[in-house]
């Protein structure tokens, strides 16, 4: 069974001056003011349990820095994951990002080379629903959201995924190095990369879809709670069509990828489209809507991967009282209380955010001031 977070201890990360956060294995509450440190502890658990942040990629944005802006050279962050019945199931992990190298991921003590190692450990997601990239962001968004599933359902995937990216970057750079008029029919390079590509492709595409057929269930179920006048469509794109050979489409489209440097078709082109009626989401619906439409699809990710393979996960929502009314919010949290998932939410409003958990499992508040976050064994 996947691991929740127990405790997570930060140094020099962003403005948290905090020491060991213990958390609840059912509801964690962190209330706090604008700029108090909400999303930091958020960013934080993140990328204790995935390697990475969710707002950034440049190591220096997130090491603490002072007042007058100097800060130091790195950002270390230790936790324990495990599961709250089970004490002899601790994992250690430690995660460090510096401004001088890639920074360290540890597992029990042992260095680890690849962030999925650690990612594996225990599937987490964050909804944030004013960030509406999912729907209008480019495919990768979407591809990304899709794949976090793969990834969790099926052990191959990321030696999969791996695989085809080497061979579609030797691709490019064969189509990069010659010209149309080198190649030769008989003796052409792209002749191997074709074939590689395609039989990757076709695994990873077959993987992605007995995923996607799961996800689209949950989310018109869910959809029916969230959005019941809206009837939105999801289909999914797998990035060749869907009724041709890869490889042929590949020999096919050699001359105008050979005139771009790049592939055109493939798994690296997959995309999910949502639309209603046949025009996109974002086009049609309002502002509100479309943040329901993103905590679906959200939510039903957390869904399909437990019914497909049992495994719980750790869900964060940033801002609930700022985006949310009452009802979807009860709605929200009851539906992930369901999947048994470990919630850790942000609100500006403790008694809203309180009002809308109905739950038989623990339920933890934290109060964020200027960084230092305290636990609160009265407020619930
Ligand atoms: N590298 C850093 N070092 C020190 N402080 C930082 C760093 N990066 C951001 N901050 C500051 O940390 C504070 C907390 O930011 P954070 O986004 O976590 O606030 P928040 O509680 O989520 O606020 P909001 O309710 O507005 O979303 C902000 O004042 C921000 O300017
Ligand atoms: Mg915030």
């Amino acid at each position: 069974m996947p691991m929740t977070i127990l405790s997570l201890s930060p140094t020099h990360f962003r403005n948290l001056t905090t020491g060991q956060i213990n958390f609840s294995s059912g509801f964690n509450i962190v209330v706090g003011e604008n700029g108090s440190g909400k999303t930091s502890l958020l960013e934080a658990i993140y990328m204790l349990t995935s390697g990475r942040s969710f707002r950034t990629r440049k190591s220096e944005t997130i090491i603490y820095r002072d007042e007058s802006g100097v800060s130091g050279n790195e950002t270390f962050l230790f936790g324990r994951l495990g599961h709250f019945d089970d004490s002899r199931s601790i994992t250690e992990v430690g995660v460090s990002r510096s401004k001088i190298d890639n920074g360290l991921i540890k597992i029990d003590g042992q260095k680890v080379n690849s962030a999925s190692q650690l990612a594996s450990l225990c599937p987490i997601t964050v909804i944030e629903p004013d960030n509406l990239s999912l729907l209008s962001g480019a495919p990768q968004q979407r591809r990304k959201f899709v794949d976090w599933g793969v990834f969790h359902v099926e052990p191959s995937f990321s030696k999969l995924w791996k695989d085809y990216s080497t061979a579609l970057k030797q691709r490019n750079a064969v189509l990069k190095s010659v010209s149309s008029s080198n190649l030769s029919a008989n003796n052409n390079p792209l002749d191997i990369w074709d074939e590689q590509l395609s039989l990757y492709a076709n695994r990873i595409d077959g993987l992605r879809f007995r995923f996607f057929e799961v996800l689209k269930e949950s989310f018109e179920e869910l959809l029916t709670m969230l959005l019941p006048e809206q009837k939105i469509a999801l289909n999914y794109r797998r990035g060749w069509g869907s009724d041709e050979d890869l490889a042929q489409v590949l020999k096919k489209n050699r001359n105008t990828d050979l005139t771009r440097s790049f592939t055109s078709v493939g798994a690296h082109r997959m995309d999910v489209r949502i639309s209603i009626n046949n025009k996109a989401a974002i086009d049609v619906l309002s502002r509100g809507q479309l943040k329901l439409v993103t905590v679906a699809l959200y939510l039903a990710q957390v869904r399909t991967l437990y019914l497909t393979t049992g495994k719980t996960s750790v869900v964060m929502v940033d801002d609930v009282s700022a985006e949310l009314d009452t009802a979807n919010t009860a709605r929200v949290f009851s539906t992930l209380d369901e999947l048994g998932s470990q919630i850790i939410c942000t609100t500006l409003d403790l008694d809203q955010t309180t009002k809308s958990i109905k739950t038989t499992r623990d339920i933890k508040v934290f109060h964020v001031e200027q960084g230092n976050i305290k636990e609160d064994k009265t407020s619930i």
